[in-house]
C-alpha cells in the first residue's frame, strides 16, 4: 500500500510533535512539507526531518506532493484553514478545538457535508491508553451498568499566561482541554445529551479566559457525566472515576494504573424489599453486609507515555482510514457534538466576552 504524503502547518508545541511522530512511521507516512509563519521554525524542522518548507499557507496548500495536511495553527483559524485546505484538494486532520465560535460551528457542518471522508478531527485523547483500558473493563461488564462518569483534568496549580488563556485568541480551558474531556465524556455517556449545566470561572490566570471549567451532562439514558478542568486545584483528584451498579473504577492524573472494585461476577442480589416500619434499635441500614468484593489494581497497557501513544494511535487510525477504508474512531458527528455542547456552555456563561 502506498505511503501517505503528509504536510504539517503550524510548527508549535503540538505541530512539532506531529512531525516527529509521522517521520518515525516511515512505513506508512512520508513527511513532505512543513509550514509556519516563522521561517526559523520551518528551517529547524527541515534540518531535523527534511521536507519542503513554506512560510505561507496558500503556497503550502498548493504543493502537489502532499495528500494529507495536518492543521495545528492557532485555534481561531482552525475551521477557516480547514476550508482552505479542503478547497485546495487536500485531506485534512484538524487540531482541536476544531471550532471556537458559532460561525466556526456553522462552517464545520458545511465542510463535513461538502467533503465527505476528507475531514478528520484530532480528538487524539480518545486514544489515551487508560481511557481505552477503562472502556474495555466497562464493556466486559466488570462494574455493571454505568450511572456516574467523573472526568477531571487537574493541572498543576498554575497561572498559565500564554495566548491560550486569552479569549481574543480563542483560549480558555473550555477550548484547550474541553474538547478532549467532552469527547471522552460523550463516549462514556453513550446516549444523546438531554441536559447541560456548566459553570466557568477565571481563578488564577492573568488572561481573561476560563481556567476552571465545570460541566455536567445528563444523557437520555440518565447517565451523569461530570467534567472538571482546572488550573486551580492544589490537591488534584482522580482523572477518571466511573460508578457502575456492580462496582467502580478509578485512575489518577498520571494514568498509570486503574483501581477496580467490583462484585464477584457470579454474585446475584438476593430478593429484598424496603420495609415501612420502624427498625429495631439494633438493626443496621443495609440488608447485605458481606458482599463478595474483588479489588484489583491493573497496570495501564501499553505502559508507554500517554502523550506519545495518543500520537501513534491517531496516525495508525488515520492511515487505516485513508488506505484500508476503515472508519476513523472519531466520527464527524462525534466531533461536531463536542462543538455543539461547547456552544451551549458558552451561552450559559455570558460573563465571559466570547468572540463570535
Ligand atoms: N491535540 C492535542 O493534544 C493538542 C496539544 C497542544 C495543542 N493543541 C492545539 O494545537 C493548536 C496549536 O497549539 P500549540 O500549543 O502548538 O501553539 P503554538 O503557539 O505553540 O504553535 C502554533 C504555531 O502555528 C504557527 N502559525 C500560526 N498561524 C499560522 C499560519 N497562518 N500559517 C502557518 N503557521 C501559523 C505559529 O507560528 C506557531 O509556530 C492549538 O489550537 C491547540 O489547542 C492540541
Amino acid at each position: 500500500m502506498t505511503k501517505v504524503n503528509v504536510g504539517v502547518c503550524g510548527l508549535g508545541r503540538i505541530g512539532v510533535k506531529h512531525c516527529r511522530c509521522l517521520a518515525q512511521d516511515r512505513e506508512h507516512y512520508a513527511l513532505t512539507a512543513l509550514c509556519d509563519l516563522d521561517g526559523a521554525r520551518v528551517a529547524a524542522m527541515q534540518a531535523e526531518l527534511g521536507g519542503r518548507g513554506y512560510d505561507d499557507l496558500d503556497a503550502f496548500l498548493a504543493d502537489p506532493g502532499t495528500e494529507l495536511v495536518i492543521l495545528a495553527t492557532r485555534s481561531l483559524d482552525h475551521a477557516r484553514h480547514a476550508g482552505q485546505a479542503l478547497a485546495a484538494g487536500k485531506t485534512v486532520l484538524l487540531e482541536k478545538p476544531i471550532g471556537v465560535t458559532a460561525e466556526d460551528y456553522r462552517i464545520l457542518q458545511q465542510l463535513v457535508r461538502r467533503y465527505p471522508g476528507r475531514l478528520f478531527f484530532g480528538h487524539n485523547h480518545r486514544f489515551e491508553p487508560a481511557f481505552e483500558n477503562a472502556r474495555a473493563f466497562v464493556a466486559q461488564g466488570l462494574i455493571g451498568n454505568l450511572h456516574v462518569i467523573k472526568l477531571r483534568k487537574h493541572h498543576a496549580f498554575m497561572r498559565r499566561n500564554d495566548w491560550q488563556m486569552r479569549l481574543d485568541c480563542g483560549g480558555g480551558q473550555l477550548s484547550v482541554w474541553g474538547p478532549h474531556l467532552l469527547d471522552q465524556g460523550l463516549q462514556l455517556l453513550g446516549a444523546p445529551v438531554r441536559e447541560v449545566q456548566s459553570h466557568l470561572r477565571r481563578i488564577l490566570t492573568p488572561g481573561d479566559a476560563d481556567d476552571h471549567v465545570h460541566i455536567t451532562l445528563v444523557g437520555a439514558n440518565d447517565r451523569i457525566a461530570i467534567i472538571e478542568i482546572s488550573n486551580a486545584a492544589a490537591l488534584p483528584e482522580a482523572y477518571c472515576t466511573l460508578y457502575g451498579d456492580r462496582g467502580a473504577l478509578s485512575y489518577g492524573q498520571d494514568q498509570k494504573t486503574i483501581r477496580l472494585k467490583f462484585l464477584d461476577p457470579r454474585f446475584r442480589w438476593p430478593e429484598a424489599a424496603a420495609e415501612a416500619g420502624t427498625p429495631a434499635l439494633t438493626q443496621g441500614m443495609a440488608a447485605d453486609r458481606e458482599l463478595p468484593w474483588i479489588e484489583e489494581t491493573r497496570t495501564v497497557e501499553p505502559a508507554t507515555s500517554l502523550w506519545d501513544q495518543v500520537e501513534i494511535e491517531m496516525a495508525r487510525h488515520l492511515y487505516n482510514a485513508l488506505r484500508r477504508n476503515l472508519p476513523f474512531p472519531v466520527s464527524s458527528a462525534d466531533a461536531l457534538e463536542v462543538v455543539r455542547i461547547t456552544e451551549i456552555v458558552k451561552q450559559q456563561n455570558p460573563r465571559f466576552p466570547w468572540i463570535g
